[in-house]
This record gives structure tokens, C-alpha cells and sequence, in this order.
């Protein structure tokens, strides 16, 4: 980098951290005001991990456990007006990356006059006022506990895309690990190599900054020697501690500078086809761990390097056969997705985080990428 480029590296979030710290919940709700509202993922209500959570809060906290995976601006409202019914003042939002990124708009839409739609891809904009979200993450993968990204789907409009605020950010990141052990191996899977695309992204993204590299090679490591062995024994809680670390210094890492081409083709590859976010990365990212190689020169050796490798190439090879071994799928035809649909497929790529990719995208060049996957 040059002397002359500028950056910027903000985050809010205080981090707690640690075995069992979700113990801790009551008094740190009660922190922050006396009527929260918990929000969980709709497959995750009724599980013991949430009825913990449930019965460290006040007796009557209202739960709004109607998040999907691919969270919408239409969940976003349901939820802002439970906010406004309740008078809810802090949230706590308990799951995956969809519930956290609901909760964080409706924290903020529930304080303004708009539907979640005009803030999301309408001309309005938030102002200030939103209520305090504590993030509990259940899954090791979007490090939505640290960022102030809310990545929001408007299926009416076809419209999946983040929405960015200030007030997005969670005032405390509480991460407990153990909270991680409940899930299946294929989530396990998506959710890790989620944290690796955020780490492997925002350090090759054109916008990055130093302490957001430091975070993103300390993530990349972490991803490379914790993630196979939580895949292979959920239960080891050192395996599962080393993920929730990458995760969240994976996040960090990402916000400031942004993703980059495998975020921008996840969009349509979950709008469209479904897949759940972390594979709809995952399998483009050796893709674009070779494509993007030759750009990056010594610091793509530093990345590889950090990660245990000599070069990107053998960084590809070993996260193309942990994905093949997790059983994600690893072509195209694998989701449904032939021929006749690339050049649709190309054309939804090109969401404006294809501009941070290091090594230019043309529309050829990608065709020809998703050609070679099929
Ligand atoms: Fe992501």
C-alpha cells in the first residue's frame, strides 16, 4: 500500500467471550433496559439452548421466533411492530447470521416512520434512533455479532442485498462456544467456510487496511486448523472455541473493507437457487482463490502462508476437498443450475462488491468460471 491512501477502522462492539459466559445474559439485558424481546431462528425455538437463554431473561419476555433462513424486510416489520406493541427497550437476538441481521434493522426501522423496504432499497434514510441489540450467536460463520450489516432478501422485488448502518452494530457481542455444539455437520460446514470467505475477502478486497488484515490472516489460520475437526466431532468444544474466534475476527475483518466477487455471486446463488449463504460462498471461493492469485502476488504468498500454505493454489486445493468431504455441494449442476442459466447467472452477479475483487471481473470471465463449475 501506498502512503498516501487513506482508511478508516471503526467497531463499536464490546466482545464478551467465552465458555458459559451466556450465564451472564440477565444482568447484561438488564444493562441495558427492562423490556427486551428475544429474537431466534423459527428451527431453533423449543431447542435447550434457547429455553437457557429464555429463562435468563424476565418472566414474560416476549420471543419472536419468526426468522427464516434468507431473513426479509417483511420479517424485519412483523418484528418492529412486536417491538412497538411492547415497547420493547433492548433485544436480544439469539441464532444464525438471519436472526441477528433481523434484529438489527428492525431495532432501528421500529424507531421510524418507514416499512423496512424503503430504508432497504427505497430512497429513505435511518436516522439515529435504535434500540440496543445484544448478539448471541448459536452458529461460528457470519460474524454478524461484530458488523453493521444487516444482509436483508425482498422477495417481492427480488432484491437480496445488505443495508449498512452505524446503528447496526450490536453494543455487546456476547459469544459462548458451547452454544455452537448443537449444530449438524452441514451448518457446521456453510457457517465455517462463511467465516473463511469473510476473512479470505476482506483481505483481498481492494479497500483493505492494515488491522483489518491482521484480523483477517489471524482468521484464515484459525478456519484452517479448527474447522475440520469441529466437522468431524461437533463436540469438541476447543475445536468449536477456535471457529467462534475465527468467526468474529473474520467479521471484523471484513466490514471495513467489504467483500468482494464471491460475496457478490452468493446473492443470486441464494435468491435464486436457494442455498443457504455460506455454501452459496463456498462454492466459488476456490474458484476465486485461483482466478484472484496472479493479482495479489506477495500478498496473496502472506495469506496462504498464514493459513499453512505456499501458495493460494495449495490454499484452493485443501479448502476444495474439506468442502468435498463435507458433502456441500461443489458444482453448479450440483443446485440445479445448467447451461442455459449462466448468462442469467452472470448478469445478478454483478452486485457493486464485484468492484472490490482484486483482479478485474469481466462478464466473459465469469461466464467462463461458472462454465468450468458446472
Ligand atoms: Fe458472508
Amino acid at each position: 500500500m501506498t502512503a498516501t491512501q487513506r482508511w478508516k477502522f471503526h467497531d463499536p462492539t464490546e466482545v464478551q467471550f467465552g465458555r458459559g459466559i451466556r450465564e451472564t445474559l440477565a444482568e447484561l439485558a438488564a444493562s441495558f433496559g427492562s423490556r427486551p424481546i428475544l429474537v431466534t431462528d423459527a428451527g431453533l425455538v423449543g431447542l435447550p439452548i434457547i429455553d437457557d437463554l429464555r429463562g435468563l431473561l424476565p418472566d414474560g419476555t416476549p420471543v419472536f421466533a419468526e426468522v427464516e433462513p434468507n431473513p426479509t424486510v417483511q420479517m424485519v416489520d412483523a418484528l418492529a411492530e412486536l417491538i412497538r406493541e411492547v415497547e420493547a427497550d433492548v433485544l436480544v437476538a439469539a441464532g444464525g447470521g438471519s436472526s441477528l441481521d433481523c434484529a438489527k434493522a428492525a431495532g432501528s426501522v421500529s424507531q421510524q416512520d418507514g416499512p423496512a423496504r424503503a430504508y432497504h432499497s427505497g430512497s429513505a434514510t435511518l436516522d439515529d434512533r435504535h434500540l440496543p441489540l445484544i448478539a448471541v450467536p448459536t452458529t461460528a460463520g457470519t460474524g454478524s455479532e461484530v458488523t453493521p450489516i444487516s444482509v436483508l432478501d425482498d422477495p417481492e422485488k427480488g432484491v437480496k442485498a445488505p443495508m449498512t448502518h452505524a446503528n447496526f452494530f450490536p453494543v455487546v457481542a456476547l459469544v459462548d462456544p458451547e452454544l455452537t455444539m448443537s449444530m449438524p455437520p452441514e451448518v457446521t460446514a456453510s457457517t465455517g467456510f462463511d467465516a473463511l470467505a469473510h476473512a479470505v475477502e476482506g483481505y483481498w478486497s481492494r479497500n483493505h487496511n492494515p488491522i483489518s488484515d491482521a484480523l483477517a490472516l489471524e482468521a484464515a489460520g484459525l478456519v484452517f486448523d479448527h474447522l475440520p475437526r469441529a466437522l468431524e466431532d461437533g463436540s469438541d468444544v476447543r475445536a468449536r472455541e477456535g471457529m467462534s474466534t475465527a468467526a468474529l475476527m473474520a467479521g471484523m475483518a471484513f466490514h471495513a473493507p467489504k467483500n468482494a466477487a464471491v460475496h457478490a455471486c452468493s446473492f443470486p446463488l441464494s435468491a435464486t437457487y436457494h442455498l443457504p449463504h455460506g455454501t452459496a460462498c463456498a462454492i466459488t471461493l476456490d474458484h476465486f482463490m485461483r482466478y484472484n492469485a496472479p493479482a495479489m502476488g506477495a500478498r496473496g504468498k502472506r495469506l496462504a502462508r498464514a493459513a499453512g500454505f505456499p501458495n493460494m493454489d495449495a490454499m484452493a486445493d485443501t479448502f476444495g476437498a474439506m468442502k468435498a468431504r463435507s458433502g456441500l455441494p461443489t458444482r453448479l449442476s450440483h443446485v440445479g443450475i445448467a447451461e442455459e442459466d449462466i448468462d442469467a447467472l452472470v448478469e445478478a452477479s454483478f452486485h457493486p462488491l464485484m468492484d472490490n475483487n482484486p483482479r478485474e471481473v469481466t462478464p466473459e470471465e465469469l461466464a467462463g468460471i461458472y462454465r468450468r463449475m458446472l
